[in-house]
């Protein structure tokens, strides 16, 4: 026999000098969820080890992250009910928690990478990324909200701003109010290719921002968010969000998605992002806690097939933990 793939496998050493995909604190995202208060962590249910800080909690989440080399954060906020409405009005408040979180982030720690979610659905009384007009998700009365959004966040000190909402053409009604407000140098980390999928059902909960059931309201994200079965589609977002100025294209879920993952990478030279969702995080932990699979060991192996899929970077729930695997 000539041909012994083996030997490319007899060692660390030799595992190590053909290894074909790097995996590195560098490379991950820490979500975190924030809540008003003070010294407040929330456990999260269906996310052992996740909780909902505030903010000065959070601060110290985000120390730990960037001790370990984890260069940046994601925020996501709960919103209490009284301050909901249906056109998300207190997403763009400069007072906000978002925005009070940002300003203590890059106060304590100016390196630290700081993005912020733009979406309406955690202020929204009727729990959708967008308008509801009708029974309808309005995509164009949505834009300026959202605009409104981001640069309040980008007034704040936000590094990168992520609008996750999938309404068509926010990127560029973004891009041109950012730099309107003299904000031209904060980056767009576009959520290209977002499926509606029943993984983020824990970070719904931690939220309290599912739809809500009522009369005329979608109890779906679906006429907005991209249907699991199609990955052509993608493409198509990806033409449209580089065309209207996108820095980064994030791909959510992480796992059940690495082909659509690969087909981004192909067709793009911009950053690739991948999220590994909440209930990916919450399988992971559940088969964990009844000794079924290894967290550690699943985490970085999900992780790396990310990365193997042609990610730059990922946001996962799981990065502290994975750094300080990482780091040894
Ligand atoms: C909302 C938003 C969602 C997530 C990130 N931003 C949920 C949704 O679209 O309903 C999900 C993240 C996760 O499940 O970890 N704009």
């Amino acid at each position: 026999m000539r041909h012994r793939p083996r030997r490319n496998r007899a060692s660390p050493g030799i595992r190590a000098l053909v290894r074909e995909t790097s995996l590195a604190p560098s490379h991950l995202v820490l979500p975190l969820f924030i809540e008003d208060g003070h010294d407040l962590a929330s456990p999260i249910p269906a996310m052992p080890g996740v909780f909902r800080w505030s903010v000065d909690r959070a601060v110290a989440a985000a120390r730990e992250a960037l001790e370990l080399g984890v260069p940046a954060v994601a925020l996501f906020p709960r919103i209490p009910d009284a301050l909901k409405d249906a056109t998300g009005s207190a997403a763009a408040d400069l007072g906000g928690l978002t925005q009070r979180a940002v300003r203590a982030l890059k106060d304590a720690l100016p390196e630290l990478v700081v993005i912020t979610d733009v979406a309406l659905d955690p202020y929204s009384s009727d729990g959708h990324d967008g308008v509801v007009e009708r029974g309808k998700i309005a995509n164009d009365a949505t834009l300026p909200r959202l605009a409104a959004m981001a640069v309040a966040q980008a007034t704040a000190g936000a590094d990168v701003v992520a609008p996750s909402d999938m309404m068509d053409g926010r990127v560029a009604v973004i891009r041109d109010a950012l730099d309107a407000a003299g904000f031209s140098d904060v980056l767009i980390c576009s959520y290209c290719a977002k499926y509606a999928s029943a993984f983020y059902g824990p970070f719904r909960s931690a939220l309290d921002s599912a739809p809500k059931s009522g009369a005329g309201i979608p109890t779906d994200k679906a006429t907005y968010q991209m249907d699991p079965a199609n990955v052509r589609e993608a493409l198509r977002e990806v033409a449209l969000d580089e065309a209207e100025g996108a820095d980064w294209l994030l791909i959510k879920p992480g796992l059940p998605y690495l082909d659509v993952i690969a087909a981004v990478r192909a067709a793009t030279p911009l950053p690739v992002a991948a999220y590994q969702v909440s209930g990916e995080y919450a399988m992971l932990r559940a088969a964990a806690e009844r000794g079924w699979v290894d967290y550690d060991r699943g985490l970085l192996e999900s992780l790396t097939a990310l990365r193997r899929a042609g990610a730059d970077l990922i946001f996962t729930y799981g990065a502290v933990d994975a750094a300080r695997r990482l780091n040894g």
